[in-house]
């Protein structure tokens, strides 16, 4: 089956829907699910999301963030992010995404690891989920954007360092889906990994085709251990997050003897490294985040579902330290872009966790990753909104105009391909035939 469109979208994560929200009403726009839309990453982010707090946190929040990237990072990338932060989330706002307020309706900002001050703003501790639901809402009521579920991304489609499209598998049928512009948003790598926070279904598809591509990936062994995730004797299980928040609220890492051994505040490689050394010197397979000697009532307010999902564990957090131990979370490395998500492939973009802007260096700072996502996917939008030629307007007014007869429609197409062929270059045009 052959699907034509203007834009296709691989992956139905914050970075999918954020593209499919904001592009050009005119455009024809297909986004595809491996799974259900919610089976992403971004879904399940919990701690929140980064932003300056005002012009005096300009240095601060850049310097963290290159000081938990071990200086490996890419300062352009930092330095957009940064500047770009606040309008991010402003648009959020705007959409009515219900960040958590204080009594007089200011944001509340919470801390996390290696982080100077307070700066995150944040959905109660189920952040990406939150934001999930508002956008795929709000995608939903576009009529210019299709769904596609179940639905496994399985080659690009393209011609001489050209993309045109992708294969795709959509429950067991082929569909060769011509696109005028692509954006891989496929998220990370966890699925590869036995113990992870990730849903094992995200395993790194858009970097393995990218390689298979030609298309530049770099710093593949960028890859981050989150300290706390919860420790059960299971296999075949994505591993719960304990969010970076809780140890941000006060929550304390002590070890088999009830001592605690590291500032938990420290980059998150850091923590995740004291943590394996205090695992190997008691040889036990984890150690304990304690949140129990705060207030209660506070606790169940902050972190309903962390407290929920240890319950179902036998674990009251309220009550008792959580037993805890790293889990691969995210990759820095990916699909090499620049500052507009473009790949090393014309009309290929990748974007969010699948793509290495260079941003987070070897370690990202805590709660950049949607961030990340939100600015960069921000930035291509209003690149692809510019530059694209939207060819399916073109070719819908016609077959309207031609109101049937064949001959009107085959001579005016030429014409208008010429003049079209005439606005870009005169190489196009096996794609234009191909369209
Ligand atoms: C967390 O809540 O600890 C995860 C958020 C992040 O990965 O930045």
């Amino acid at each position: 089956m052959i699907l034509n469109t203007d834009v296709l979208i691989i992956g139905a994560g914050i970075t999918g829907l954020n593209f499919a929200l904001n592009l050009r009403d005119d455009l024809d726009i297909i986004v595809l699910a491996k799974n259900s839309l919610q089976e992403c990453n971004s879904y399940l982010a919990q701690g929140g999301i980064s932003v300056l707090r005002n012009e005096n946190d300009y240095e601060a929040y850049i310097g963290d963030t290159l000081s938990a990237g071990g200086f490996k990072n890419k300062r352009q990338a930092v330095e957009i992010l940064v500047k770009e932060s606040r309008a991010a989330i402003k648009r959020l706002e705007q959409l009515e995404v219900p960040f958590n307020r204080d009594k007089n309706g200011e944001l509340i900002y919470t801390r996390e690891g290696a982080h100077s001050i307070n700066r995150i703003v944040h959905c109660d501790d189920n952040t990406g989920e939150q934001l999930h639901k508002v956008l795929e809402k709000k995608v939903r009521e576009k009529t210019n954007v299709k769904l596609i579920e179940n639905c496994f991304f399985a080659d690009l489609l393209a011609s001489k360092n050209r993309c045109v499209g992708a294969l795709a598998i959509n429950e067991g049928k082929e569909l060769n889906i011509i696109a005028k512009t692509t954006i891989i948003a496929t998220g990370g790598i966890g699925g590869l990994f036995k113990n992870s926070t990730n849903f094992h279904s995200i395993s790194g598809d858009g970097i393995a085709i990218a390689i298979k591509n030609n298309i530049k990936v770099e710093h593949l062994n960028y890859i981050q251990f989150h300290p706390t995730s919860f420790y059960e004797d299971i296999e075949d299980k994505r591993r719960l997050l304990i969010s970076e928040a809780v140890r941000g609220e006060g929550g304390r890492l002590l070890n088999k003897e009830g001592s605690r051994f590291v500032n938990e505040l420290l980059p998150r490689d850091k923590v995740t490294e004291a943590i394996i050394k205090e695992e190997l010197k008691y040889k036990s397979n984890h150690v304990y985040l304690d949140i129990s000697f705060l207030e209660k009532d506070f606790v169940l307010k902050r972190f309903p579902n962390i407290y929920k999902n240890c319950l179902e564990r036998g674990i009251d957090i309220t009550k008792e330290p959580i037993p805890v131990t790293p889990a691969q979370h995210y990759f820095m490395g990916g699909i090499k872009v620049d500052m507009y998500c473009r790949t090393s492939m014309e009309n290929l973009y990748a974007a969010g966790e699948v793509s290495s802007t260079g941003l987070h260096g070897a370690n990202r700072l805590a709660s950049n990753s949607l961030l990340e996502s939100l600015v960069f996917s921000n930035r291509a939008v209003e690149y692809i909104n510019r530059t694209i030629s939207p060819y399916s307007v073109i070719f819908k007014e016609l077959i309207k105009k031609s109101d049937g007869d064949k001959d009107y429609y085959n001579n005016s197409l030429s014409i208008i391909l010429q003049q079209e062929i005439k606005k870009v270059r005169g190489d196009i045009i096996n794609e234009l035939v191909a369209l």
